[in-house]
């Protein structure tokens, strides 16, 4: 599915008239039947010489999830150190909920996620295969500096937002990781004197998104628990079709970044051209603040909640529009927007 959602995105980013040189890069799970690789072995180095990427999805029944998401995705992101990954959450208007009783108001969450450690280092290993004693053993990997960098990187970002932060962790269960992750979050709240901050356990994080989202303002979390939060976000925003996010690494000035919706290839609809384009078209406007052109993003994200405000609508978000159609309506505003800022010849 996505190639369908990113077709969207890309004539809607056309719409705002940049200058914009895209290539395509076909890659995923046709590659891999075609060539036995989800990407060119030279695949990263090729990657270094854009700007940015935007990306659709990973994954194909026909391919193991392991093989697809390893060698494509976290690849990227490891290779490639984007250790932040930006997942805003809100509700934008128009857009159902199902938590009973809420508004856009109380939804503006901004998860910040550590993208290239923790649980999804790839560290481990299966042994004994086929004996009766087979085990697998994955490691959790937490550096001082991995934790450092996004912990401070969250703190930055809270401030410049409602000035509240949460840390998602587990430690009283897992006792090394985690408790080295709570020790440095402490001590980087010390250079933030003005973000109020609190330390949540993951679970209960988990009900209070349910409970009070209008409680939380920043979270940040380690690789898998910012994963199955931001899913969890994602459907108390209208669901997966309408997250997006960003894959940065904050550290390397202009450095490339990596844009995608937060979901996956979604197989069970995927070539029926009524998957919602919302979460790619608004990774693309975080890709057009990270390309340093903040008000064509704006542009684009005010497009899209117009749209979102006033139909057409997907099926997921309680509409019959196609794929297409939203696209279409998208770059509609896009278009008008553009010409009333554009001076006159
Ligand atoms: P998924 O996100 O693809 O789908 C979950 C549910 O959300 C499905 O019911 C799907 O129809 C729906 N959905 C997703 N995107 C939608 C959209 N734009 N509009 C309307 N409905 C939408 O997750 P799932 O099913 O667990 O995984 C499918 C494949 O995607 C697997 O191969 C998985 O490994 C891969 N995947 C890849 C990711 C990536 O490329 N970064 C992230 C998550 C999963
Ligand atoms: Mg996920």
């Amino acid at each position: 599915m996505g190639p369908e959602v990113i077709a969207e995105a890309r004539k809607a980013v056309d719409a705002l008239g940049l200058s914009i040189a895209w290539t395509e890069l076909p890659w995923g799970s046709a590659h891999y039947r075609e060539h036995g690789a989800m990407m060119p072995e030279d695949g990263i180095e090729i990657l270094r010489a854009f700007d940015a990427v935007l990306m659709g999805a990973i994954g194909d029944p026909s391919v193991p999830d392991h093989v697809s998401l390893w060698g494509v995705i976290l690849e990227i992101r490891q290779k490639l150190d984007l250790w932040a990954n930006l997942r805003p959450c809100r509700l934008l208007e128009g857009i159902p909920t199902p938590l009973a009783g809420r508004a856009p108001a109380d939804v503006d969450m901004l998860f910040v996620r550590e993208n290239t450690e923790g649980e999804y280092a790839g560290v481990g290993g299966i042994a004994h295969r086929g004996l009766a004693s087979e085990v697998g053993i994955e490691t959790g990997v937490f550096t001082r500096a991995g934790i450092e960098r996004i912990v401070r990187y969250a703190f930055e970002l809270a401030s410049s937002r409602r000035g509240v932060l949460t840390s998602a962790t587990k430690s009283n269960a897992s006792r090394f990781g985690y408790v080295l992750w709570d020790e440095i979050y402490e001590e980087e709240s010390r250079r933030f004197p003005g973000v109020r901050y609190e330390r949540v356990l993951v679970d209960a994080l988990a009900a209070r998104l349910v409970r009070s989202p209008q409680s939380l303002d920043v979270v940040v979390g380690s690789n898998l628990f910012a994963d199955i939060l931001t899913d969890l976000a994602a459907a108390i925003q209208g669901g997966m079709g309408m997250a997006a996010s960003a894959n940065v690494a904050p550290d390397v000035a202009r450095g490339l970044g990596v844009f995608e919706p937060v979901h996956g290839s979604a197989p069970d609809i995927a070539g029926q051209g009524n998957a919602n384009p919302a979460g790619a078209i608004w990774s693309a406007a975080l890709m057009l603040d990270h390309l340093g052109e903040q008000e064509a993003g704006r542009a684009l994200l005010r497009g899209l909640e117009d749209v979102c405000r006033e139909g057409p609508r997907t099926r997921d978000v309680g509409g019959t529009a196609s794929t297409r159609e939203v696209g279409d309506a998208v770059v509609e505003r896009v278009a008008i927007a553009t010409a009333e800022h554009r001076p006159p010849r």
